[in-house]
């Protein structure tokens, strides 16, 4: 007996999740002597590093690490309450934005049911869709842009849940907020729609669909939020999900005792405080969306506008040039596990980032136009 025979037989046949490859990880295989010439722009960090604030809280946290958390996050929780407009109950913590997908597949889903998703939206929901059993429906996108009333149409019966990415990884791109009113209007009662907001507070306020308010409503609506992107947490795995008291409570129920950490739990609610960051870690993003998308066009390469802070470009031959990229030490992310293998994503970096990329990508296409 192997333990294959002895495992439930669906899990050798999982997909596996390919992560932004970790820096240390690039040197040792490239044979890089110092891991500090290395950029990542491959999982869509911060590249202005954490809130000062969250690393202020952490070293005062330090010391009272040999203690537990609490599992219930009340401090987090009550300062998440009071910036969102709801009730502390409808708040659950999780290990990362990704913990709280996988509560989704614990509460919602099992043999015989099905989600709907774009078929270029965030890969981990099908990857928790088969984790669960339950079958996945892709939905073709529309010019890199989820299509709603194909989404719609798409709802089967035993169909528990519809994901949306808003902004999506790895398009970038976002559904209005009227679009969404007309899904919400129509989407029937027995599925719950996930909103991923993940990148959502890197636009100004005024972009920003307000999804929270179909909470308030009572609505069958999960709103996903997480702190490794704007608020530069990455590390820490800590994020969030709204919803109303009764979904909440299911997934309380399936979650571990000490599902994030102590030391999380106080870098957010400092962090969650810092404008300071959250304004600066927008204007970098903005600017340097701006000089690679212009960059793109005068290279003639063509990209996916984005409302995040990553970028869709196409180079041909994507993985080959992330290949490349690596070897000029840049780590950017290919694509073919997302069904695009001419492409790759970027991460915004910060200025001096964003040129070194450019100029490694000049040179790996072999290219000489000016760019930027
Ligand atoms: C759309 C989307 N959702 C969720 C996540 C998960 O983020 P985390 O688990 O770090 O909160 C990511 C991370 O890349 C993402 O792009």
């Amino acid at each position: 007996m192997t333990f294959k025979d002895l495992a439930k037989p669906w899990v050798a046949g999982l997909g596996v999740y390919e992560p932004g490859r970790p820096i240390e990880e690039v040197a040792r295989e490239l044979g890089f002597k110092d891991a500090e010439a290395i950029i990542k722009l491959a999982s869509n960090e911060n590249a202005l590093g954490p809130s000062p604030k969250a690393v202020l809280a952490m070293k005062k946290a330090a010391r009272q690490m040999h203690l537990y958390p609490d599992g219930g996050a009340f401090y987090l929780v009550q300062a998440l309450a009071k910036r969102l407009r709801v009730s502390q109950d409808q708040i659950i913590v999780g290990c990362g934005s990704n913990e709280l997908l996988e509560f989704i597949g614990h509460v919602f889903l099992q043999k015989g049911t099905s989600i709907v998703m774009a078929d270029r939206a965030f890969v981990v929901y099908k990857l928790i869709a088969a984790m669960f059993q339950a079958e996945t429906i892709a939905v073709p996108m529309i010019d890199y842009r989820h299509d709603l009333n194909a989404m719609l149409k798409a709802i089967r019966p035993d169909t528990r849940a519809v994901f949306v990415a808003n902004p999506n990884n790895p398009t970038g791109t976002m559904v209005a907020g009227a679009e969404i009113d007309a899904f919400m209007r129509r989407v029937p009662d027995h599925v719950v729609v996930v909103f991923d907001e993940a990148y959502v507070e890197l636009l100004p306020v005024d972009r920003q669909p307000d999804v929270l308010r179909y909470v308030r409503e009572g609505r069958k609506v999960v709103v996903m939020r997480t702190f490794s992107k704007t608020y530069g947490l990455a590390g820490l795995r800590i994020g969030y999900g709204v919803a109303p008291a009764e979904c909440i409570q299911l997934m309380h129920r399936i979650r571990q005792p000490f599902n994030t950490t102590a030391m999380g739990q106080v870098a957010a609610v400092a962090a969650l405080d810092d404008d300071v960051h959250v304004e600066r870690t927008r204007a970098m993003m903005r600017d340097g969306l701006a000089f690679l998308q212009d960059a793109f066009a005068s290279l003639g390469l063509s990209y996916v506008p984005s409302s995040a802070n990553f970028v869709l470009v196409q180079v041909g031959q994507g993985r080959r040039v992330f290949e490349a990229l690596q070897r000029e030490g840049v780590i950017v992310r290919p694509m073919d596990p997302y069904g695009m293998p001419a492409h790759i994503r970027i991460t915004v970096g910060t200025k001096a980032e964003n040129r070194r990329c450019l100029a490694a990508l000049k040179k790996v296409l072999g290219r000489t136009k000016a760019g930027g």
